[in-house]
């Protein structure tokens, strides 16, 4: 039987021996809870958090007490909508912007919050010639959401220049970046962006499912979303409250209790451990290990020679999307599959570009550090053989 080509890094990356060695190491031999132990163990692993959040800090070029670790792109993309909705200024007359470039991840918390009157009005900007949000098109708003790669266009977005654009209309915009996709091609530099929000989630950049990303600009601006273990400085009377460094203070509960500062006071429960131990190795291997974009280059230019096949992604883009006219994507990914090839094929959880494109589903091929040129060679005769 052929080897397996795995080409669906987009979906989620395949893991560097270094992200499994560095997990099982931490099971094995030093594993324990963090923020919550006095043993060598457990300030062992309160310090491997700390080295991951400083890590990732600068990965992102953001303070380490800006990063939260969450359960992936999703988890934040929604927690940012609780965090922001449960603001005591929070004002349901508000507008959100979105692009149809978006995941349903980034844009569904808010379009649930339109179906329950808790936010006005969706705004959507435009698209440019080559599907790329169109500057000229920002509009004023409260929110902004904006996705820096689509999962199905694969083409980096100007976040700066779009944040920009928005905070010249409104210089109170509240911006969030989901960078899912941008995150696995591009160096992410949060300060630079000038973005309030961002996310993503590490097992898209060969760490473990699990763990995300969410960055938080203004550590002390919000109440946190999630209560529990290890977010509360104190439970206690008031007097001991009010001396107690840290957030917010909660009144008129059963005692009167104090948050702690940034990052626990997001960080409710206990922390996805060991997939946070994997995410060092695999930010150090993702960035001596970007993916390889000649290979979809090559394949842009095979199936380009193929009548039947509709490209619709750019040749410089980080992935490729296409249709075949007359055949179903759905039948090309099973064709493909019994092939042992491993593509994405439907609506990619972004049935607003699809919508845009005018087609229900696509085929999407998209490349990891462990993809070779023999790779895309052989999927490229393949289609050829499949759709002739
Ligand atoms: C652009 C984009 N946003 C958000 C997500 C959601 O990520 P997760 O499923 O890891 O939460 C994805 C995953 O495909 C994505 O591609």
């Amino acid at each position: 039987m052929n080897k397996i080509i795995y080409l669906d890094a987009a979906a989620s990356a395949l893991k560097p021996d270094s992200v499994i060695k560095a997990e099982r190491d931490f099971l094995q031999k030093s594993y324990a809870n963090s923020g919550r132990g006095v043993c060598a163990r457990s300030v062992a692993v309160d310090n491997m958090v700390k080295h991951a959040r400083e890590k990732v800090a600068e990965f992102i070029n953001a303070e380490s007490n800006q990063v939260v670790f969450t359960s992936g792109a999703t988890d934040g993309l929604n927690r940012i909508v609780n965090i922001l909705t449960s603001q005591p200024w929070y004002n349901p007359s508000a507008n959100f912007a979105v692009s149809d470039l978006d995941h349903h991840s980034a844009r569904l918390p808010w379009e649930a919050l339109l179906h329950h009157g808790k936010i006005r009005k969706l705004i959507k900007c435009d698209l440019d010639k080559n599907l790329d949000i169109a500057i000229d098109s920002i509009p004023k708003t409260d929110f902004f959401v904006i996705t820096a790669m689509s999962n199905v266009l694969g083409r980096a977005q100007d976040v700066k220049s779009i944040i920009a654009a928005a905070r010249k209309k409104n210089p109170n915009v509240i911006t969030i970046v989901d960078a899912s996709q941008y995150v696995v091609h591009n160096k992410i530099n949060v300060q630079e962006w000038d973005c309030d929000f961002m996310v993503f989630s590490g097992h898209k950049i060969g760490a473990d499912t699990g763990v995300g990303v969410l960055y938080i600009r203004d550590t002390k601006k919000y109440f946190p979303d999630k209560f529990g273990g290890g977010m509360v400085l104190s439970v206690a009377d008031m007097a001991h409250a009010k001396e107690s460094r840290g957030g917010w203070i909660y009144q008129n509960c059963s005692s009167c209790w104090v948050t702690a500062d940034a990052p626990e006071k997001w960080e409710a429960g206990t922390l996805p451990l060991t997939q946070i131990v994997g995410l060092v190795p695999a930010i150090d291997y993702l960035e001596s290990n970007r993916p390889n974009l000649d290979l979809i280059k090559y394949l842009y230019d095979e199936l380009s020679k193929i009548k039947r096949v509709k490209l619709l992604t750019l040749r410089d883009s980080a992935l490729l999307s296409f249709i075949v006219d007359g055949m179903h994507p759905l039948d090309i990914g099973a064709l493909l599959g019994v092939r042992n090839i491993c593509v994405r094929v439907g609506n990619m959880c972004a049935s607003w570009v699809h919508k845009y494109l005018g087609v229900p589903g696509t085929v999407r091929i998209s490349v990891g550090a462990w993809n070779t040129m023999d790779d895309v060679i052989q999927t490229a005769e393949i289609i050829k053989q499949i759709v002739k």
